[in-house]
């Protein structure tokens, strides 16, 4: 069952948090590179004692802040607009969302451990972004992601891993950002490290979400196969194979007897236009 989008505090707040021992080593190691942090004194409000440790153990990720120059670099390479609603799962105490809010861009924090969440809704008020940087107490695996254009996490690579198949079913063009982890075999279309102002967990790493473009289709009287892995395609446009070819959310691209091909795929249709030029449409048959 998916928890909606803003439903806030679903999950009861005097919980307790339940260690994983599946992720046992890769905590621990998390764990001790936390250590290499120190404590990041956080902002709260008048009267809120809630203060978080670094390393601290969660549902199934420890608690470790993103260094904020990453935070900025994460945004930046997701190319944040005020058309985005941003959801950060495991929002620990909230900055990656209220950076963005900040922005003047809609964020939501999903955050399973409640002090975490009210900690987070304290110094969003204390930014004064409370109104655009909204967080619930949930697991992120049983929250509905379909409202996000933009996803952001820091969480593991198991947890991506588990994460991933739901992501790729979310609407062609949905920007992932993941702080260091990666996504198995699906590789990210951009990455960044982050030199200035970081030690440890320093590399943004960004996907968009793919169209769907495998089949067979028919391109202006020609047969176009396309065999698609993530964003990488192969395939033959006639007696062509095509080479140098890619989807970047519903964008495509590919070059056939030395012309290039570059287009919009819209569910069964694509338009675009070949070697600058010459419009050409295809449809799925
Ligand atoms: C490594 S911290 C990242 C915090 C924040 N996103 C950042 O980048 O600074 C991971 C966060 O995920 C939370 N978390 C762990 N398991 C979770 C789950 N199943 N659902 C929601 N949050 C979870 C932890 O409590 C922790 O705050």
């Amino acid at each position: 069952m998916s928890v909606p989008f803003v439903t806030p505090s679903v999950l009861p707040t005097a919980s307790v948090h339940p260690r994983s021992t599946r992720n046992r080593p890769a905590l621990a190691a998390v764990l001790v590179a936390a250590l290499a942090f120190g404590t990041t004194a956080l902002a709260q409000s008048p009267g809120y004692t809630y203060t978080p440790d670094v390393g601290q153990a969660g549902k199934d990720v420890v608690w470790v802040p993103t260094p904020q120059p990453v935070v900025d670099k994460m945004l930046e390479l997701a190319n944040i607009t005020p058309k985005d609603t941003v959801l950060d799962l495991g929002s620990g105490d909230g900055r990656t969302v209220i950076t963005a809010a900040k922005r003047g861009v809609k964020a939501h924090g999903v955050e399973y451990n409640p002090d975490m969440a009210a900690l987070a809704r304290a110094n969003a008020d204390k930014e004064g972004v409370s109104k655009m940087a909204t967080f619930q107490t949930a697991d992120l695996f049983e929250i509905d992601l379909s409202q996000a254009t933009v996803i952001t996490m820091f969480l593991l690579p198991t947890i991506n891993e588990r994460l991933r198949p739901k992501l790729l079913e979310l609407p062609a063009g949905t920007r992932v950002v993941s702080n260091s982890f990666p996504m198995g075999d699906w590789k990210p279309d951009r990455s960044e490290t982050v030199s200035q102002g970081c030690s440890n967990y320093c590399t943004a790493l960004m996907w968009v979400v793919p169209a769907k473009a495998a089949g067979t289709w028919q391109l202006d009287g020609q047969r176009l196969t396309l065999k698609q892995s993530f964003q990488n395609l192969e395939g033959t446009l006639g007696t062509n194979a095509i080479s140098d070819a890619k989807l970047e959310g519903k964008k495509i691209a590919f070059t056939s007897n030395g012309i290039r091909y570059e287009g919009m795929v819209e569910g069964n249709a694509m338009t675009g236009t070949a070697g600058g030029g010459k419009s050409w449409s295809a449809r799925k048959s």
